[in-house]
């Protein structure tokens, strides 16, 4: 009788052969923080990265270096510089824990990143996978990396089925990530789960033809390269609006400091009407846009500008913009978060996206 002899993962190290030979041969050589131990500069592109595309990183990337080339210079750094260089990137809690993490090396561990994961998942904005990533091209250390590429190449080519971000799901590819470690290059074997993800095991389209792990690949051996991995359930997306103030006196505009906590945390925006009054004010819009507007001043001109979505990660915001000149201007002494700022200047703030794009259309 046939003996069939069930490798464990721990045991089957051709899924890391494969893949270290063809990152070798295929993968990104060329990335701006590849070929650098200096920890620094790899945690910075691994933040940059968590939740944008390497295009879009790269120059970026380049600007912030140039003016924070160590850890030392953006701890010194005000928030606000920070956030400016961080502006347009987006999730823009990943820049103040970026800012918070670099005080915290300097202030707690003599201006160097730790070397092992545990200690540096301890740091503001990085997590499991972030941390691995950081100590492997950093410090070589052998550990396992899960963001979302790489749960969607396992899910594919070991048939996982559920959604990843679920618990269960999760923990069953955290184990695999773990067990399919090599003894051996895990630099190149770790780029080579991200490359592999980001150029050929791409969401749509993925370029099978071309894959190492083709011949191994459940879901394209089971044609189902487009249900892998199964899709978030469901849930309709909140829709949220707010009237947005563009009021304007003598080439300056007034503009709001956001707290540091919540939507925009940290960035300069425009005032909304519904953050002057508490949420349940039955006053109408009309009348709050009435108050609102002669608590700023004298006004020569309203004109209602064009609406747009913006879309966030949990809901959507429909944004209808007021423009309003002011003949006269009132000192606004209680509205400390309030400021005046030259309109001709304006983008050289930390802004919003929606924010900066809105403001660019104004004449
Ligand atoms: N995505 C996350 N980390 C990355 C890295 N080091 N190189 C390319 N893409 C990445």
């Amino acid at each position: 009788m046939k003996r069939i002899v069930k490798k464990s993962p721990s045991q089957d190290t051709s899924f890391a052969d494969a893949l270290i030979d063809w990152q070798k041969q295929h993968g990104r050589h060329q990335l701006p923080w590849q070929g650098t131990r200096d920890a620094y500069r790899i945690w910075l592109s691994e933040i940059m990265l968590q939740q944008t595309q390497v295009a879009t990183v790269i120059p970026y990337y380049a600007r912030f270096l140039d003016s924070f080339p160590d850890v030392a210079a953006l701890a010194a750094a005000p928030t606000e510089t920070v956030m400016v260089h961080w502006s347009g990137l987006g999730y823009y809690t990943r820049a103040r824990n970026l800012h918070r993490c670099a005080q915290q090396v300097v202030s707690n561990h003599a201006g160097r990143f730790p070397s092992d994961p545990e200690t540096l998942a301890s740091l503001p904005g990085i997590g499991k996978s972030t941390a691995a990533a950081i100590a492997t091209f950093a410090f070589g250390a052998r550990a396992a990396i899960l963001d979302g590429n790489v749960k969607r190449v396992f899910c594919r080519v070991f048939g996982v089925e559920g959604f990843p971000g679920q618990a269960a799901v999760e923990k069953n590819l955290w184990q695999r990530a773990e067990a399919m470690l090599p003894a051996r290059e895990i630099e190149a074997y770790t780029q080579g789960l991200m490359d592999l993800g980001a150029t050929l095991c791409t969401r749509t389209r993925p370029a099978c033809d071309r894959c190492p792990m083709q011949s191994r690949c459940i879901a394209h051996a089971s044609g189902r390269t487009a249900e892998l991995p199964a899709r978030k359930p469901k849930k309709a997306i909140p829709e949220k609006s707010t009237v947005m103030l563009v009021v304007v006196h003598k080439g300056e505009i007034l503009m709001e400091q956001r707290p540091p906590e919540g939507i925009w945390g940290g960035l300069l925006s425009l005032p909304e009407l519904n953050r002057l009054f508490s949420e349940n004010s039955d006053v109408d819009l009309d009348e709050k846009l009435a108050l609102a507007l002669s608590s700023f001043g004298d006004i020569d001109e309203i004109m209602m500008l064009s609406s747009f979505v913006h879309g966030f990660t949990h809901y959507r915001l429909s944004v209808m913009p007021v423009q309003v000149t002011l003949r006269q201007r009132h000192v606004m002494a209680a509205q400390s978060d309030y400021q005046w700022r030259a309109l001709a200047q304006i983008s050289d703030a930390a802004l919003p996206s929606p924010v900066r794009k809105l403001l660019a259309t104004l004449g």
